[in-house]
């Protein structure tokens, strides 16, 4: 049939091949993430494990759902695995799924959530949870000795866990702090103008057991200029001033 056809044509011109790189419409692009997007039933998330929110977790859960019509209580679904996660530390499926019957929502629909944002842990992690920005403002601050330091000073390398179970080590974008760059969260707070060494001293006093200051380490009141006020320095004037005294 093919001969005939060619036969009929006549001889059928060779196109130049152009060496592009191509990928076939039945493969997936290469994940570049070091996370597995897929769930995989392990011994310790799977579903039918036993969870369930505490009593203080359980009464912060009911005043959330408060908030929206009764018709549309999947809307609590982002702050409730947040509670969630803050409760049991991660989100496993079986966490998921006691969310998915408090909200009265198919499981999938919590599924699709929890493993969009990737604020929620889906693996354990230690007791404190760095996350080192290392966005463009931060890097041009040091974001990278950050990491560097932390990672000679726990042994651990991005992604991974101490053998104590004390700290897991991840690389953030942009932690919206870039004013007090370079910016790492530890669990919920900020630690904002580090250096290597402020760095370090802060895990050695986690690791002892010793409360730590969030907020800048540098000494600097908030996001005050790093050089000092130029502004606002001055005692504030009473009522009147400047004013014409005939009025
Ligand atoms: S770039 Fe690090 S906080 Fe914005």
């Amino acid at each position: 049939m093919l001969a005939s056809i060619r036969s009929a044509m006549g001889a059928i011109p060779r196109i130049a091949r152009i060496n592009i790189p191509q990928r076939l419409i039945s493969t997936s692009m290469v994940s570049k993430s070091d996370k597995l997007f897929v769930h995989r039933n392990t011994e310790d998330n799977k579903p039918g494990i036993k969870f369930e929110f505490n009593a203080d977790s359980m009464k912060k859960a009911n005043e959330i759902i408060k908030r929206y019509p009764p018709q549309y209580k999947k809307a609590a679904m982002i702050p409730l695995l947040h509670l969630a996660q803050k409760q049991h530390g991660w989100v496993p499926i079986y966490v998921m799924d006691y969310v998915a019957k408090l909200l009265e929502v198919p499981p999938m629909r919590v599924y699709e959530v929890a493993t969009f944002y990737t604020m929620f842990n889906r693996e354990p992690v230690g007791k404190y949870f760095l996350q080192v920005c290392t966005t463009t403002p931060c890097e041009l601050c040091g974001a990278s000795g950050i990491v560097k330091a932390i990672e000679d000073h726990l042994k651990i390398k991005m992604g991974e866990t101490t053998e104590d179970k004390l700290f897991t080590l991840v690389e953030v974008e942009c932690a919206g702090a870039c004013v007090n760059a370079p910016v790492m969260a530890i669990n919920e707070d900020y630690y904002e103008d580090l250096t290597p060494e402020t760095t370090i001293k802060l895990l050695e006093d986690l690791k002892a057991g010793k409360e730590i200051k969030a907020g800048p380490q540098s000494g600097r009141f908030t996001c005050e200029p790093a050089g000092g006020l130029t502004s606002l320095n001055t005692e504030p004037t009473g009522p009147g001033f400047m004013v014409r005294s005939d009025l």
